[in-house]
């Protein structure tokens, strides 16, 4: 493929630009709407989450499913370790890498403590990068060069926005990354590290569990990512996030305080975030998004037994909009479930509709574990940003939560941007997010951030369409080297 491309340029700039034309034509038609498709394959280019396997995968291509993986199982006595122990790793976990940039990976099983302070597990995925080829050579090998070898590590938080523990990101990421910004970070450098952070019962929108898993993973992996040839000596550590992913990014980020004293973390990323589940499932309901309802609803449930029996009991046993129905998407991806409920009103489930969603058995649990902002202040330089029309969360309600902070002297940077709505702003966010990213990890980046306290920017960017071309024209194609993939 890569000989086709260099050898054929000028063809392929036809046809980039023909397809460029479908793109934007794609684009205003969905303006307004929650899912793009991709203009290449018709596929529906949620948010939210990755594919499902390809039907023909072979077992020895893929690592099997987290529910048929024992290695997925913790080695007995794991309760009594401390949080961010590792309990067992794999190297060269993946027998197939789709994800470009990107040379090798390992996996870490660590211990980790849920939404209700009980004892848990989870599983964080490592990315290491293409320029690390030569990072584990002993130092005295002519192609050992320590100056190419990163020491920027961050834990990106995948939307995986689904209730299904088989559709885990260390499962799901296999087949392909949703957005390319792993491939962008990895070509920065960057170790890249997956945590999955809705833990082993997928607690989605379960904020307490998300922010305690990507800690500890954190701890895990950075107490062992020497040996894969991080540059433990100054490392770095970022955390990113966009959507359902800034969700996990931001309770991290709150939580790091009381949780995790010892943990240095240097930058977090929190793009398009929602603070309060309450009224984005509001907003997403009777839409294209309606099916992250239904996985919110179950994922928030899961570590509460009482909010679940309720929920159980309130769900019509027959009718079109029913319990077997509901409980579909519990085998899931966050993908399938758009598919699945797409347009639907969630509330029809529900014997007394939706004053079954705003019984205090419901909002009880959203308010305690699925709001920002309640459990404490980001102790580390932080980069907001949001699409003033973003239409899936209401900018002010981010920005009371970044001006509660920075009453409380966080290091908050925010861009709002007057352009675009949710989907557009992860695109026309990611520049700056590598960025920011790269000021705090590698120490140069072309973003202006405050040396201490607040500043909130309103930016004008419209979404450029060429990021939404596929991932070989910015690696393969005539992209490379280019924009995204190749700066910094
Ligand atoms: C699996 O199916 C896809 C699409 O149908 C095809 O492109 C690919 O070559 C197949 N892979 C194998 C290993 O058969
Ligand atoms: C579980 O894995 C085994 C191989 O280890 C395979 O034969 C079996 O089909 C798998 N079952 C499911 C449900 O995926
Ligand atoms: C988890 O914690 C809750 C509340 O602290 C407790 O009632 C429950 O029994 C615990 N569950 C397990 C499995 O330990
Ligand atoms: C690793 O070393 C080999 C042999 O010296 C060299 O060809 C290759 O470019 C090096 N890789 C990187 C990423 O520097
Ligand atoms: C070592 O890596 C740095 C940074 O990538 C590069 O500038 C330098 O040329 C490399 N040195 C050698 C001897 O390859
Ligand atoms: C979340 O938002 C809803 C309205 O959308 C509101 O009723 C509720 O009080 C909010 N929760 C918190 C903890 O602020
Ligand atoms: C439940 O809903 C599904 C999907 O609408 C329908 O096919 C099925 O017949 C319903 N079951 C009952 C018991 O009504
Ligand atoms: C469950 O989901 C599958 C896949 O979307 C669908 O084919 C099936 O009809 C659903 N069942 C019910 C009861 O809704
Ligand atoms: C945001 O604005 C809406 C509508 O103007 C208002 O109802 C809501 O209370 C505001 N929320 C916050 C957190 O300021
Ligand atoms: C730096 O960012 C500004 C605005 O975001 C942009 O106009 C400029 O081209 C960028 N410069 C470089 C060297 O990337």
């Amino acid at each position: 493929m890569a000989g086709f491309w260099t050898l054929m340029p000028s063809r392929l700039l036809f046809v980039v630009g023909l397809l460029l034309l479908d793109t934007t034509s794609s684009f205003v038609s969905a303006a307004g709407s929650s899912v793009h498709h991709n203009p290449l394959t018709g596929e529906a280019m949620n948010f939210f989450g990755t594919r499902s396997p390809p039907k023909n995968a072979t077992v020895n291509k893929y690592l099997p499913k987290p529910s048929n993986d024992s290695w997925y199982k913790p080695p007995g006595g794991w309760e009594t370790a401390k949080p961010g122990a590792v309990l067992r790793t794999r190297a060269h976990a993946y027998p197939t890498i789709n994800i470009r940039n990107a040379i090798d990976t390992f996996q870490v099983l660590y211990r980790t403590t849920d939404s209700r302070n009980n004892a848990s597990w989870s599983v964080a995925t490592v990315f290491i990068p293409k320029s690390h080829e030569n990072c584990t050579l002993p130092t005295t090998s002519p192609a050992y060069n320590a100056s190419a070898c990163s020491h920027g590590i961050v834990a990106y938080e995948v939307p995986s926005d689904s209730a299904d523990p088989d559709a885990a990101p260390s499962y799901l990421l296999q087949m392909r990354e949703p957005y390319g910004e792993m491939r962008d970070m990895l070509a920065r450098g960057w170790f890249v590290m997956v945590p999955d952070y809705e833990g082993p019962g997928a607690s989605f929108c379960a904020g307490v569990q998300a922010g305690h898993a990507t800690l500890d993973a954190s701890r895990a992996v950075l107490s062992i990512a020497g040996q894969f040839g991080l540059q433990m000596d100054k490392v770095k550590l970022g955390l990113w996030g966009y959507s359902g992913g800034a969700f996990a990014a931001e309770f991290a980020a709150e939580l790091a305080a009381s949780y995790a004293p010892d943990l240095r973390i240097d930058a977090s990323v929190i793009g398009g975030s929602s603070p309060n589940l309450t009224t984005v499932d509001e907003r997403m309901n009777s839409k294209d998004t309606a099916g992250l309802v239904v996985t919110s609803i179950l994922g928030i449930t899961v570590q509460q037994p009482e909010a679940r029996a309720f929920l159980l009991r309130q769900l019509h046993p027959t009718g079109p909009y029913n319990a077997t129905g509901f409980m579909n998407a519990t085998t899931m991806t966050g993908a399938d479930a758009l598919d699945a409920y797409s347009g639907q009103n969630v509330f029809d489930y529900f014997v007394n509709g939706q004053a079954d969603w705003a019984n205090p058995a419901m909002q009880d649990v959203i308010n305690t574990d699925a709001v920002m902002g309640l459990h404490g202040v980001p102790n580390m330089p932080s980069f907001y940003y949001k699409a003033e029309h973003d239409e899936m969360s209401p900018v002010n309600e981010t920005a009371a939560i970044v001006e509660k902070f920075c009453s409380q002297g966080a290091n908050i940077l925010f861009h709002r941007n007057t352009l675009g709505g949710h989907n557009d702003e992860l695109w026309s966010g990611r520049l700056r997010a590598l960025e920011y990213l790269s000021a705090k990890l590698n120490g140069y980046g072309n973003i202006t951030i405050p040396e201490t306290g607040c500043q909130t920017v309103d930016v004008t960017i419209p979404l450029d369409p060429l990021y939404l071309l596929p991932d070989w024209w910015w690696t393969e194609g005539p992209g490379a080297g280019l924009g995204l993939a190749g700066a910094g």
